[in-house]
């Protein structure tokens, strides 16, 4: 990454965890991270633990993230959770269009624009997940593939919304399989996606954006993938869950 873009470390929790662990590992990280100033820190439980963790992390550096969030402000909706609703849970920024929602719950590029907009107009950062499946890489059609999830899901974002936008790489071959791709690879297409973001947004707001890398990032791939000039932090899945494991991922640089 490069000095003006400051460090963007995520953990995402995904379907694990009661309200009890959730706190449980809550409050390692907000006793380990209290002093981290120079680095973004979010963690995103499940919806069901979410007040819980925004107690324990109150006064601390470390941001409280949703997985999730429906694409109306309320209504007849059964099983969906409203930004609104999120917002009064303490939540600072919803990570939209993973690619398990994208996959195994259908969501589409215009449902994954409809929630990102809301979201942004209710006043939260957003992280919006981006990545080509196995298939995809193999028939050469990555780049066509991110473009168009990050153009879709952009889609009527202006500019000064967009500095509340935070770009999430994450190749789906690459996500809870233990393969990652290199740095190299992966730096190849942040570069690319900074490259489709300037076409809408100019060489300046592009040049601000932050764009993570996930997919298996562990304590031993993720200092090599922060030296990459485009890879400016992490969404981490399963290495999010134990202290043990998420604590050196934030700390890359000691
Ligand atoms: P993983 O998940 O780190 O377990 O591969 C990343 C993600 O899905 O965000």
């Amino acid at each position: 990454m490069i000095g003006m873009r400051k460090p963007f470390i995520a953990g995402n929790w995904k379907m694990y965890k009661t309200a009890g662990e959730a706190i449980s590992v809550a409050t390692i990280l907000a006793t380990e991270l209290s002093g981290e100033k120079d680095k973004k820190i979010m963690i995103a439980p499940p919806f069901t633990a979410l007040h819980a963790v925004r107690d324990v992390l109150e006064g601390t550096p470390i941001l409280l993230g949703a997985q999730n969030a429906a694409s109306e402000l309320e209504g007849a909706h059964t099983g969906e959770v409203s930004p609104r609703m999120l917002m009064d849970a303490g939540v600072a920024v919803i990570i939209l269009g993973h690619s398990e929602r994208r996959h195994i719950y259908g969501e589409t590029d215009a449902l994954v624009n409809r929630k990102v907009r809301l979201a942004l107009s209710e006043g939260f950062e957003v992280i919006l997940c981006v990545g080509e499946t196995l298939e995809e890489r193999q028939t050469g059609v990555t780049e066509k593939v991110v473009e168009t999830q990050t153009a879709a899901g952009l889609a009527g974002v202006g500019e000064k919304e967009l500095s509340r936008v935070t770009i999430a790489y994450e190749p789906v071959w690459a996500i809870g399989t233990g393969k990652n791709a290199t740095p190299q690879d992966a730096d190849a297409v942040h570069k690319f996606i900074r490259g489709v973001l300037a076409k809408s947004y100019g060489e300046k707001a592009s040049q601000a954006m932050t764009i993570q890398y996930g997919g298996s990032v562990k304590p031993d791939n993720i200092k090599d993938l922060m030296k990459m000039e485009n890879i400016d932090g992490a969404l981490v899945g399963g290495a999010s869950l134990k202290p043990e494991t998420f604590l050196p991922i934030v700390q890359y640089d000691r």
